[in-house]
């Protein structure tokens, strides 16, 4: 059975797209499942950069407008997960129906185990058209209050739309003594947060180097976070890897 799972927050730049590339890649790398990520920011999109593709013959846009199959759209990295990046040009909105995200891509994908939905931010039009074509959905934040409140209207707009919130993730955790804590956060908009991602300047060097973090350097700690997650999504555990296995990685660079 396919999960379409969407990566939502209220802000920008809280890491949507970098946490939709990573969990994808995780979930195939490391847990053998067949991984789809489209690019539902049709705006801003980036998620194809992230997997080191630019330029494409054919995009998620020229799908939407009906001009050609699935299979035309979709690009295989290296780590096997297929991906939908949508066009860089803006002139390739013309012609979109937003709002029937959901209607194309239903029955669309369904050889896959997931399906993520990396969503423009906020909650215009095109967030809106995105959430209502997934099932479940997952709320990422920054620890701080305005990314957090954004959550609650998140929280509002899935129940809404009948989607399952499958928890919080914390993303950008430096654990600085001003930051809001796991608790807090979990009070506030009661819902679990299921994971905590540290700040990590690794993130611009993976994105910089075309690979997502997770496979670029799968010892770092923000790496083991999004394993975590990953395994937590098919109800697995992930065991941490040794002091002696990450040694032995960083000097044999495996
Ligand atoms: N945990 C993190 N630590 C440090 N930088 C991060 C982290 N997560 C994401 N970033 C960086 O933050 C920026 C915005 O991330 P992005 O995924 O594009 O956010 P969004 O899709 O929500 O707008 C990018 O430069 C990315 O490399
Ligand atoms: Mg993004």
């Amino acid at each position: 059975m396919t999960r379409t799972i969407g990566i939502i927050s209220g802000k920008g730049g809280v890491g949507k797209t970098t946490i939709t590339a990573n969990l994808s890649v995780a979930l195939s790398l490391k847990f053998a499942k067949k991984v789809t990520a489209v690019d539902c920011n049709l705006t801003t999109s980036h998620l194809g950069m992230h997997f080191g593709i630019f330029f494409y013959p054919k995009t998620f846009n020229d799908f939407l407008k009906g001009d050609v199959a699935i299979n035309d759209v979709t690009y295989q990295h290296a780590t096997g997960v297929n991906i939908l990046p949508a066009s860089l040009n803006l002139s390739d909105l013309v012609g979109i129906n937003i709002f029937e995200i959901r209607e194309k891509l239903q029955n669309s994908l369904t050889h896959s185990d997931f399906v993520f939905l990396d969503t423009a931010p906020g909650f215009g039009k095109e967030a809106l058209s995105a959430i209502r074509a997934c099932e479940e959905a997952l709320l990422l934040t920054t620890p701080e209050l305005p990314s957090v409140t954004d959550i609650l209207k998140a929280k509002n707009i899935l129940q809404q739309m009948n989607v399952r919130c499958l928890g919080v993730i914390v993303n950008k955790v430096t654990g600085k003594k001003f930051e809001l804590t796991k608790k807090e956060i979990e009070e506030t908009v009661d819902i679990e947060v299921i994971g905590q991602i540290p700040f990590s300047f690794e993130f611009s060097e993976s994105l910089s180097n075309k690979t997502p973090l997770v496979a670029y350097n799968q010892m770092s700690r923000a790496s083991i976070e999004i394993f975590k997650i990953a395994a937590y999504l098919i109800g697995e555990n992930y065991k941490e890897p040794s002091l002696f296995e990450k040694i032995f990685s960083r000097i044999f660079k495996v």
